[in-house]
């Protein structure tokens, strides 16, 4: 992935411990951000591309969410949508943290 233009602080970190997930607004798009149980950050369009549902009100076992509506999966390292009905997979953001700050790369 290349390197994002805008860096836009969206979370604490301290806020989101491993194994839960937030939903972000940066740049007027709906992000989710996952803080996976391995210890990592990612960050998705949060919602879901099958239909209108936020990923964020389903359920993250591991690397994979699973859409509260119809239940498709997707890895959320990746942004691969893994279980139908969702075919199309997620736009995904680098995220890095400064300190306690959790930023999202937004493209430029
Ligand atoms: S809206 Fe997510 S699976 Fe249908």
């Amino acid at each position: 992935m290349n390197e994002a233009a805008n860096w836009v602080r969206v979370a604490r970190a301290g806020d989101i411990p491993a194994g839960e997930m937030q939903a972000v607004e940066a740049g007027g798009k709906q992000i989710a951000l996952f803080h996976t149980e391995d210890g990592g950050w990612h960050a998705t369009a949060n919602v879901c591309t099958h239909a209108f549902a936020l990923l964020t009100d389903g359920w993250l076992e591991g690397t994979q969410i699973e859409c509260p509506l119809h239940a498709a999966r997707f890895d959320v390292c990746t942004g691969k949508a893994l279980a139908p009905p969702a075919e199309e997979d997620l736009a995904r953001y680098p995220v890095r943290l400064e300190g306690d700050a959790v930023l999202i790369g937004l493209p430029g």
